[in-house]
């Protein structure tokens, strides 16, 4: 874990709040519909301030694979939080995030990657946004795959191939941070693919059939494929049976 340089009496609200307001600016540039998104995503969605306060991206994890990544919503807060943390406006109680040293962002619909592109295509170091379906997509070498959401698009036999793809491309000392649905959770569960099924229509895209499981089956699956797994309730706040699996390669 690197140290922390010096910082300013910040509180973690107020650097969440700066965090949201920085992180989703660039947004801006790719009209009203990518900038709403972005505050209201990063602001609402209680996994992007869970990942950092709670430590669980490292500072040590470099290279980054987004699966699903939208409008790559997750390197705009990455670059973000890193400018921070190197001003020294960073709270006492949050580990250090990663200089990344490669994003690259997977992601099936042309419109969200063309948003991504030109709201923080010109960052430093550039991340690179593919136009692919992650069934077929080549995954990288690297140290952190955060997959958020995504997976239920796919049926159970896919899912478990992208798993073990991703197992195959994280390097040692690699994290796989996958939030999905607890089927188990009927109501919850049911509540996120209506809400889902609702966004997909609102981002213009068709709505197809999605498949779920249970955190228990999600939890044997990454065991099965030699991950060492924990979960963490994700979805503090809304209606949703969230939970976020933080995996990691023994
Ligand atoms: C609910 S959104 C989550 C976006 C992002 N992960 C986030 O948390 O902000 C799911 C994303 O996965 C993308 N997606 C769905 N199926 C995909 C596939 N087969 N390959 C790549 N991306 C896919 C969708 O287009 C959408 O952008």
């Amino acid at each position: 874990m690197s140290k922390n340089p010096p910082s300013l009496p910040l509180s973690p609200d107020e650097a969440w709040r700066r965090v949201h307001e920085q992180a989703s600016a660039p947004y801006r540039q790719a009209g009203r519909f990518a900038w709403h998104f972005a505050r209201g995503k990063l602001g609402r969605d209680p996994v992007f301030r869970g990942l950092v306060g709670r430590g669980l991206i490292g500072a040590d994890r470099r290279r980054v694979v987004d699966i699903g990544c939208g409008q790559g919503l997750f390197a705009s807060l990455l670059v973000t939080l890193h400018a921070m943390h190197a001003r020294g406006a960073w709270p006492a109680s949050w580990d250090a995030t990663p200089a990344l040293t490669r994003y690259t962002g997977i992601e099936l619909m042309p419109r969200d990657v063309a948003r991504a592109e030109t709201s923080i295509g010109h960052l430093q170091p550039k991340p690179e946004f593919i136009c692919a379906d992650m069934c077929t997509a080549e995954l990288p070498p690297c140290d952190l795959v955060v997959i958020l959401d995504v997976l239920h698009y796919v049926d159970l036999q896919a899912q478990e191939a992208v798993l073990r793809r991703v197992r195959d491309s994280l390097q040692p000392g690699g994290r796989l941070l996958l939030r999905v649905g607890d089927a188990s959770s009927r109501r919850g569960f049911a509540i996120s693919q209506w809400v889902d099924r609702t966004v997909t229509r609102v981002r213009g895209h068709r709505v197809s059939p999605t498949w779920g499981r249970t955190l228990q089956e999600w939890t044997q699956l990454l065991e099965r494929l030699g991950f060492s797994v924990r979960n963490i309730p994700m979805s503090a706040g809304t209606p949703f049976a969230n939970v976020l699996l933080v995996a990691d390669i023994a």
